[in-house]
């Protein structure tokens, strides 16, 4: 088989870095090698985001840049997957007229046929349809000693059923399946035997997990057969959803010693009004009260979340609702957006009334009382000696490693005179923090193991 040269741009969540994993996995089968060089690439593909109209424009303006590839002789084939295409289905052939191929994460799989029509019939297609339910089946992973890092991302469910106001995802990644937990636990083994020391078990509401056989308590269940896995050194798992988060879990973080001690639950706001506009259905005292419960099994867990301002009708009291919760639960960092309307979900019919000026302004008070908020987070760590997983060297530079502690915190840390990189990336280390920086923590090597 002729080598191909494969050109991958991705955007997005956790769910589209694993997605390209996958692209890239099915396209070496078909002799495909990834490259830097766009110019170069058979075959140029990018991986796009929908969840705001900004994410949507930088995809868009990003797209338009391939135009000039296609000038002149070569055969290049571009293709566009991920949550745009399937937002806008064909209508982006039109949108993307340099585009031979749109694609949407169900037809991941198909690809290599996919490809194969693009090339031989000389013709554009949209492949943006969702599998039933019923058919649908995970691509399995199969990571190759040598490009596995230490922290895997393994997939446990995908697509979403909840319909929040404000969210497109139901719309671009179809409904809610569930992995058997078999073919999670065989998926995790094949990770650890490439050398993977953390996995990440990935999902859009992955607190409604029922691949153990069905029921509230299947996800606990997972956690605790992940978790006892040979080799592993942790676990971690991302998105919670407020509603169907439950005590159960809160208790794994004190009773599994392998889960990491970080929980990502979104709020969304902190005021109730706007909660129940957003379709969220819990009040802030619900969500608070499983806050509680958390610290109370878990007392030093981080915790991090999302914040939406300016929803539409969110009055100066509802925003003041939200700086309220910041303050009361404590966050040890957030994600915080301006609302975008997205089309097609419920919100978008109504009026988008908080004006720019006012939704620039209640971010920037978020993002400063965060600010604070976070400093203090951290500086509880100084002084403390912390299990850091090692992930290699630092982004740093100046010979640095880095690597995060059980609740998630990025540590830079200096490699000891005379000793390599190499020996430490993978091991989990004993690290003493000594300072503290915007979001990340710098730290000394205590003792090895
Ligand atoms: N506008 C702004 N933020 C949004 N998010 C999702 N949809 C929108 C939207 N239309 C945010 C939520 C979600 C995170 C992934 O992105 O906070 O939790
Ligand atoms: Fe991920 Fe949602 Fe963006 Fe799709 S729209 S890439 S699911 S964040």
């Amino acid at each position: 088989m002729s080598e191909r040269l494969l050109y991958l741009q991705n955007f997005g969540c956790q769910m589209n870095d694993y997605d390209v994993h996958r692209m890239v996995e099915v396209l070496r089968k078909e002799g495909y090698r990834l490259t830097d060089a766009r110019e170069q690439a058979d075959l140029v593909v990018i991986n796009t985001c929908a969840i705001r109209e900004n994410c949507e424009n930088k995809v868009l303006s990003s797209a338009g840049t391939l135009r000039g590839l296609k000038q002149g002789k070569r055969d290049v084939v571009i293709a566009i997957g991920g949550c745009v295409a399937t937002q806008r289905g064909e209508s982006l052939l039109r949108a993307i007229p340099h585009a031979d191929l749109i694609f949407g994460p169900d037809a991941i799989v198909r690809l290599p046929q996919l490809l194969d029509a693009v090339r031989t019939e000389r013709r554009r297609y949209a492949a943006v349809d969702f599998i039933d339910v019923e058919d649908y089946e995970f691509l399995d992973a199969d990571p190759q000693p040598g490009d596995v890092k230490v922290s895997a991302l393994v997939t446990i469910q995908k697509g979403c059923d909840n319909f929040c106001a404000y969210c497109v995802v139901p719309r671009t990644r179809g409904r809610e399946v569930s992995r058997p937990l078999p073919e999670v636990v065989r998926e995790v083994e094949r990770f650890v035997s490439v050398g993977a020391r953390e996995v990440t078990l990935i999902g859009q509401n992955v607190n409604v997990y029922h691949g153990a056989g069905g029921g509230p308590e299947d996800f606990p269940r997972l956690l605790e057969a992940v978790c006892a896995l040979p080799g592993l050194a942790r676990v971690r798992f991302t998105t919670s959803h407020p509603k169907y988060y439950t005590d159960r879990t809160s208790e794994c973080f004190r009773d599994l010693h392998k889960l990491g001690k970080w929980l990502h639950l979104p709020v969304q706001s902190g005021s109730t009004r706007t909660l129940q506009r957003m379709l969220r259905e819990y009040s802030r005292e619900e969500y608070l009260a499983k806050l509680g419960y958390l610290r109370e099994c878990c007392p030093d867990i981080s915790v991090t979340t999302d914040i939406i301002v300016g929803f539409p009708g969110e009055t100066e009291a509802d925003f003041a609702d939200t700086l309220s919760l910041l303050s009361e639960a404590q966050y040890d960092s957030i994600y915080s957006f301006k609302y975008s309307p997205r089309p097609g979900t419920p919100a978008f019919a109504k009026a988008d009334d908080v004006s720019v000026e006012e939704k620039s302004d209640r971010l920037a008070q978020v993002q400063a009382l965060q600010r604070e908020i976070t400093a203090r987070r951290l500086a509880r760590l100084l002084g403390r000696t912390e299990t850091v997983l090692c992930e290699g060297e630092s982004k740093q530079g100046g010979g640095q490693l880095c690597g995060r502690t059980s609740g998630n915190h990025v540590v830079n840390f200096l490699l000891p005179d005379g000793q390599v990189a190499a020996d430490f990336v993978g091991r989990e280390l004993n690290v003493r923090i000594l300072e503290t920086r915007a979001h990340t923590l710098l730290g000394t090597l205590a003792a090895a193991d």
